[in-house]
């Protein structure tokens, strides 16, 4: 069996160290990323309805420390100071999630006035500060009504996403110029329906590639709603894509790791970019595969503007399944660090896809052990792994890759949502306690990179 060795990129993690915003592309765009549920707390304020991570976290033994979003990190309440943060580091961009159920409690019907207030609020006070407003429209928040109707895998809920997108365009429109509807439709299908870990955690492959239908239908319907709404605007989707690399050259790893990425990667890129699903997962999903509606490749396959890429790790597969290669680094998700998938991915994605719009990194990032010593976190992990990772898109401009932007996920610890507050990705710190905001070392380097020092 060939062993697997993790291949050094082309760039040293020293020579990425001394990269700065200067080293990219006129105009390329730096910022950090959030998400509502994650941050922002007042779950049963102004109205808010529940959504179905409120349900799921209710339910023993879903979130690891048994934690919720009841208060998370008081975004809510601490938004100026917040958006005060994010100017101090110095980032072009800030993008952030609208949380359904703060705009329409139940999922449909009339606006709510606070939740809309409020991100209008958000958006007006960035743009005082001089960061451009990104919005998600949403990232995993669903209105639990809409859940208690079969979520995403009736097709009434994608009608009722492209209204509620249709809502917050209207609003937000004449000042926010990019919106992505959906945060990787993987994790709201599959990682929720089949796998079971995220809300509503269910363990149903049927339903899981219904779901996965539904959100690309939803993405779809909402496009022309958005662009109606806020002409000139720029309007994509986020996907987390994870290259799959066989573990070794035998052809059954190579199958494995080919339908792997079919069903982690190819099944939402090619009907949103090629106007089809992939066969062979259809194939391996046997009756499990999707009922597809005359029309429905059409409406999924709306011309974007520009596609978000979520980006922390590869997968390794085998023929029993997906593993870490021994002595390989892993951050404290235990996920494999290797920043030269990132290159690799960009590259592939150019390569396979005609279509490709213009692409953004909407997140990328990594969780570590931090801890706040005498006002300071020494997240040196942090830092040089978003140096290699920065390094890896360099490589992936310079390969000819139409890339726009960049954003580290994240802002600030957070909820990490089965994993609760146990995991801390933040370039900030949160001291859960008294709400305290610590910047890491790592928002310290991000500002000298930008340079905000
Ligand atoms: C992707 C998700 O969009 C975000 O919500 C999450 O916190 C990060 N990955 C880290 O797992």
């Amino acid at each position: 069996m060939t062993t697997l060795t993790t291949p050094t990129g082309p760039r040293t993690a020293e020579a990425a160290s001394r990269l700065t915003r200067r080293d990219f592309p006129q105009g390329f765009t730096f910022g950090v990323a959030t998400s509502s549920f994650q941050i922002e707390g007042a779950t049963s304020e102004d109205g808010r309805g529940p959504s179905i991570w409120d349900t799921f976290c209710r339910e023993t033994g879903r979130i690891r420390d048994g934690s919720n979003g009841d208060v998370a990190c008081d975004h809510y309440h601490r938004w100026e100071e917040d958006l005060d943060l994010i100017a101090s580091l110095g980032v072009d961009a800030y993008r952030f999630s609208v949380a359904w159920p703060r705009i329409q409690p139940t999922g449909s019907g009339p606006a709510l006035t606070a939740g809309l207030d409020f991100y209008d609020r958000l958006t007006d006070g960035l743009m005082a500060r001089g960061v451009e407003p990104h919005v998600t429209l949403y990232h995993w928040d669903l209105p639990q009504t809409l859940q208690d109707a079969g979520g995403w895998v009736n097709r009434d809920t994608a009608h009722r996403f492209a209204e509620y997108a249709g809502i917050v365009a209207e609003r937000l429109g004449d000042r926010v110029r990019s919106y992505a509807t959906l945060n990787e439709p993987w994790c709201s299908s599959i990682l929720s329906y089949m796998i079971g870990e995220h809300a509503p955690g269910l363990r149903d492959r049927r339903l899981a590639l219904a779901a996965a239908h539904g959100l690309l239908l939803g993405h779809g319907l909402a496009v022309p709603e958005i662009r109606c709404h806020a002409p000139g605007s720029q309007v994509g989707i986020v996907l987390n894509l994870t290259p799959q690399t066989p573990r070794s050259e035998a052809p059954a790893d190579v199958q494995a790791a080919r339908l792997a990425d079919g069903m982690a990667n190819r099944l939402f890129l090619d009907p949103l970019l090629r106007g089809e699903y992939p066969q062979d997962v259809f194939a391996a999903a046997g009756d499990d595969a999707p009922v597809v509606e005359p029309g429905d490749l059409e409406t999924i396959g709306a011309a974007c503007d520009f596609m978000g890429v979520n980006y922390y790790s590869r997968g390794v597969v085998g023929e029993q399944g997906s593993a870490v290669p021994e002595d390989a680094p892993v951050t404290d998700m235990g996920w494999e660090v290797y920043p030269q998938g990132l290159t690799e991915l960009l590259v592939r994605l150019k390569t396979d896809y005609a279509n490709l719009p213009p692409l953004m990194i909407t997140e990328n990032g990594s969780a570590y052990a931090d801890r706040l010593e005498n006002g300071a976190v020494h997240d040196s992990e942090r830092v040089a792994y978003l140096q290699t990772h920065l390094g890896a898109l360099l490589d992936a401009v310079q390969a000819g890759v139409d890339l726009r932007g960049y954003f580290a996920w994240s802002l600030m610890d957070n909820f990490e949502w089965a994993w609760g507050y146990e995991k801390r990705f933040g370039l900030v710190y949160v001291d859960y306690a008294t709400q305290e905001r610590v910047l890491k070392d790592s928002a310290l380097w991000y500002q000298a990179f930008l340079g905000k020092r």
